[in-house]
């Protein structure tokens, strides 16, 4: 089973006009436009913030997608400051972020697993994919709890999703996020092999074996290779080092 290597990046609520436009240049210089990617084994998806996005997805090389990081539980309607994933369908953004830690944690936003999984089996019911993010607190891997709480919320969402092909798994330690602590590659691989594990338990061993499982946490240029040869780790969502220059260099990856 061959599973296409995935990088994406996450903005979230960074950058302004000026510095999107200037990393995009940077980007199309680097990757002849995009053309260095025209054949690679790997899907590239930048999740801009909403107001960016349209002009993003303008700039960005050839060959990189475009996603939002959030959208509504439904359809359009009088919910104000929401976006709905038809919107984004029509707006030719095949991508969200659903999940996040920040806004599962985040003391003002406290998604639910339960609101996460209606927004997936939603957005998906669009036609619109799904990175789904999952992962422990720091309190929760020292308690032992890193499997119960992963599967937990793989599971809310594994209840209401039937079509797993425009699914990725995002694997994010909570404790790894803009900390610079990085997961070594062995403790990522456990986890991996064990969602894999539970994929196949609980959903089908076909899906399990095709579906892709990415790690999100500190990845940068220095340390996405070692983390790129474990073999239940396909691909990354990335943060930070996501808005430099030398993401490509995160996303050559793919290669190793
Ligand atoms: P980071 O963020 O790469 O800055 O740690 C990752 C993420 O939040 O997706």
């Amino acid at each position: 089973m061959t599973r296409t290597f995935f990088v994406g990046g996450n903005w979230k609520c960074n950058g302004t006009v000026k510095s999107m436009t200037d990393l995009c240049t940077a980007w199309n210089l680097s990757t002849d436009n995009g053309a260095k990617y025209a054949n690679a084994a790997v899907e590239i998806v930048i999740a801009a913030p909403a107001l960016h996005a349209l002009s993003a997805k303008a700039l960005l090389p050839a060959n990189f997608e475009i996603a939002l990081q959030n959208c509504w539980t439904g359809g359009p309607g009088a919910y104000t400051g929401e976006l709905a994933a038809e919107m984004l369908a029509d707006a030719g953004i095949p991508w969200v972020v659903l999940g996040h830690s920040e806004r599962r944690s985040l003391p003002i936003v406290k998604e639910s697993d339960d609101t996460v999984a209606v927004k997936t089996a939603y957005a998906l019911s669009q036609g619109v994919g799904v990175i789904a993010c999952i992962g422990e607190l720091l309190e929760e891997r020292e308690a032992g709890q890193t499997m119960a709480v992963n599967t937990r919320q793989l599971k809310a969402i594994a209840d209401k999703v039937d079509d797993w092909s425009k699914v990725v798994i995002a694997y994010e330690p909570v404790w790894a996020i803009g900390t610079g602590k990085v997961a070594t590659p062995e403790q990522a691989q456990e986890v991996h092999a064990g969602l894999r594990q539970w994929m196949s338990e609980n959903v089908s061993a076909d899906v399990a074996a095709a579906v892709r499982i990415i790690y999100g946490g500190s990845v940068k240029p220095k340390n996405a290779k070692d983390l790129a040869k474990e073999a239940d780790i396909d691909g990354f969502l990335v943060g930070g080092a996501s808005m430099k220059p030398d993401f490509t260099e995160v996303i050559d990856a793919y290669s190793v």
